[in-house]
């Protein structure tokens, strides 16, 4: 395979990841970590499959780097047990582990040439010159960076260096790169271009990645599968698709994009729906997949999550739920408007709904009657 062209970022969404990815690679059981007295990460059991890229996405705080470190090997856990290919590794030294991180600041050796600081590893390694020579060019032709070997990294712009400090972890051929944060020192443009070429690049080589951020738009475009840390607990592992649309809990269903979130409580069940008695009037969810809520008593109080791109307006037969009103108030917010409606019947109280401006065209304004609507499928019940 040939290196990837950094500024052809469309492809990398064309080509579809081969992979099962349903092998463990690496397993974290029952993970708990703290400092002194303070407690950092809860009881973390997550699985890392063969050839996924998974990430690790949380607020500032909220252990991401803490997990990194484990897995790197450069601290311990107060308990639980790291599992690589089925074997405890916990014992085993940093630089004996099939592992690889690469770091937020690049951590390049500023006296090293390019070339120097990717053969560093191999050099340490004792590994033969003849042998070294080639596989450091196709390390630094695979991070489009063939002709840089000479330069030293003060000589490099931002975006170049962190391709160093990546060809410097690939050339190892380590089963697992861990990245922390690694785009982080980027300009937005820039990063959003090394979003795609990272992926791509993962795709090409098949390597594990682990990567951990603060950034929901990052995760979701990168990765197949994201674990979210919230103060040191799994909040929910899941595709960046389960996340978006089918979240765990209000804090999921806040994290990613704009959501409505309507309170009400439990009512009767049917076949494979669940009403649920709002200010509004009584709305209609599917449960389709949602087992937790179908057995929840009646009563129990609850939010529904339902995204703004789900609400037509004038809907047709097929939207179970529907809502007319008068439109008492509305705020433009571009792609998204924020309208309050107050619903026709008499006991009815106003409503705050988020809806996509295209789905309502020119015509909202305040004082107009408006007809809005969902699908039972298109709303998500939460009960934490
Ligand atoms: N070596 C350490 N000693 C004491 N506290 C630490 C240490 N490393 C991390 N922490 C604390 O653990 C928490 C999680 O840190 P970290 O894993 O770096 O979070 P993140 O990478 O998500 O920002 C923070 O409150 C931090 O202050
Ligand atoms: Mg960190």
């Amino acid at each position: 395979m040939g290196a990837i062209d950094i500024t052809a970022p469309a492809a990398a969404n064309q080509r579809q990841a081969p992979l099962s990815m349903s092998r463990p690679l690496l397993v974290l059981e029952g993970i708990e970590k703290g400092f002194g007295g303070a407690q950092v990460l809860h009881g973390i059991d997550l699985t890392i499959n063969d050839g996924e890229f998974l990430t690790v996405l949380g607020a500032s705080g909220s252990g991401k780097t803490t997990v990194l470190r484990l897995i790197g090997g450069f601290t311990e856990p107060s308990a639980g047990r790291i599992l690589f290919e089925g074997a405890d590794i916990v014992s085993v030294p940093a630089y004996r582990r099939p592992v690889n991180t690469v770091f937020q600041d690049y951590a390049l050796f500023p006296h090293l040439t390019v070339a120097g600081n990717v053969a560093y590893g191999l050099e340490a390694r004792g590994t033969a010159r003849d042998v070294l020579r080639p596989k450091v060019a196709e390390a630094l032709e695979r991070v489009a960076l063939k002709g840089f070997d000479a330069r030293y990294p003060s000589q490099l712009s931002g975006g170049q260096r962190q391709r160093v400090a990546l060809a410097r972890a690939l050339v190892l051929e380590p089963r697992l790169i861990l990245l922390d944060e690694p785009l982080g020192a980027l300009d937005a443009a820039l990063r959003r271009q090394m979003q795609v070429f990272l992926k791509q690049l993962q795709r090409e080589i098949r390597t594990t990645f682990l990567l951990v951020t603060h950034d929901q738009e990052e995760a979701i475009v990168m990765s197949d599968r994201i674990c979210v840390l919230d103060a040191g607990r799994i909040a929910q592992i899941g595709t960046p698709h389960e996340l978006y649309y089918r979240p765990a809990s209000e804090y999921i269903a806040r994290f990613f994009g704009d959501n409505n979130l309507i309170e009400g409580r439990l009512g009767p069940s049917a076949a494979a729906v669940r009403f649920v008695e709002t200010a509004a009037g009584r709305l209609m969810v599917s449960t389709k997949d949602q087992s937790d809520v179908a057995e929840a008593p009646t009563g129990t109080p609850v939010k529904i999550a339902l995204r703004p791109e789900a609400i037509q307006v004038a809907p047709g037969s097929e939207f179970e739920n529907h809502l007319s009103g008068t439109i008492r108030d509305v705020t433009f917010a571009g792609a998204i408007s924020q309208i309050v409606i107050q619903p026709s019947g008499e006991t009815a109280r106003p409503l705050t709904i988020k809806l996509a401006s295209r789905a309502a065209g020119l015509g909202l304004s305040r004082g107009q009657p408006i007809s809005a609507g969902w699908r039972s499928a298109d709303c998500r019940i939460l009960l934490r």
